[in-house]
């Protein structure tokens, strides 16, 4: 498989590093593009691919092309690149545009919205793809082969795409919060930090583990771990005191009503 990744930025670069290290294809068959050419230079250096600011090359060496600049580059960019773009399979991962922009800017190409997240560069990723008109079964499964293989992908209509983008898309930079307020909390008892920091991420990292593998529902394994009168249900009251539950699960909901209108005319801010 030959593939491009048009604009490798954060994601494209976590996108580029989950293929490489799960060996999804060599680095010779990939070419990334950026604006500036010391970026260039300095993604061929550091991932062995080749690596140019000629998008129009590097969409014609490749057979899969990922799309990962701004969504308000993406409007610039993608419509002087449909004709080196026709024919193939483009996964688009902007935030907010449709799969009907995209189908506008690129008429003969088969697209795929994609929303993967950072974890992807360490094979953690979680991604979540909407197929558009004409793509093939084959295509869909040569895309979510590209990123199962950096951690978990599944397939949703278009319509969840934006709420997937406030909570998957933007999700690690909240657990990022998270973690580091649990951390702070230990400090605040006279933990030494990187102590506190790998208590915090560890534990988070196995709370999440025992609900992606015991399946069984959140509330039940939080009950586990609270004994009648012990401080960790203390602890719940506290958060629950804090609204902690609203806090989050707001946070998603205006995440995913700023990602709604990222696509639109206009040039909203990027997330
Ligand atoms: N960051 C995330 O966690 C995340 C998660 C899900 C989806 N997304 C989506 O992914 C996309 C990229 O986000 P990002 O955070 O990775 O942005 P970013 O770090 O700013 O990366 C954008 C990349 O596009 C390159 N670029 C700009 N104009 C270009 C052009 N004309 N030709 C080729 N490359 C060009 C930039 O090159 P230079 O480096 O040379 O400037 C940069 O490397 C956005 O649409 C965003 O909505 C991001």
């Amino acid at each position: 498989m030959r593939i491009a990744i048009i604009g490798c930025g954060t994601l494209g670069e976590a996108v580029l590093g989950g293929m490489l290290a799960s060996q999804t294809t060599e680095p010779s068959n990939i070419t990334v593009t950026t604006r500036r050419r010391e970026h260039a230079a300095e993604l061929a250096e550091t991932h062995g691919v080749r690596a140019t600011t000629d998008n129009v090359a590097a969409v014609e060496a490749a057979d899969i092309v990922v799309v990962s600049v701004k969504p308000q580059r993406a409007r610039e960019l993608l419509p002087t690149l449909a004709g080196a773009l026709a024919d193939k399979l483009v996964i688009a991962t902007c935030a907010g545009v449709r799969l009907r922009q995209y189908e506008a800017w690129m008429p003969s190409s088969a697209v795929i919205r994609a929303m993967p997240n950072t974890p992807c560069l360490i094979r953690e990723g979680m991604t979540v793809l909407s197929p558009g008109q004409g793509v093939t079964e084959q295509q869909l499964e040569a895309a979510r082969a590209i990123f199962a293989a950096s951690g978990r992908c599944i397939v949703l209509e278009e319509k969840h795409m934006d709420a997937v983008t406030g909570l998957s898309g933007s999700g690690p930079a909240f657990a990022f919060v998270v973690l580091e307020a649990l951390a702070d909390g230990g400090v605040m008892m006279g933990l030494p930090r990187d102590a506190a920091v790998e208590l915090a991420a560890q534990t988070m990292q196995g709370a999440a583990r025992l609900v992606l593998e015991t399946d069984d529902h959140p509330a039940a394994l939080k009950d586990q771990v609270t004994t009648p009168a012990g401080c960790t249900i203390a602890g719940l009251l506290t958060m629950e005191d804090g609204k902690i539950r609203s806090t989050l699960a707001r946070a998603i909901q205006e995440a995913t009503n700023v990602a709604s209108r990222l696509g639109d005319a206009g040039d909203a801010p990027n997330p």
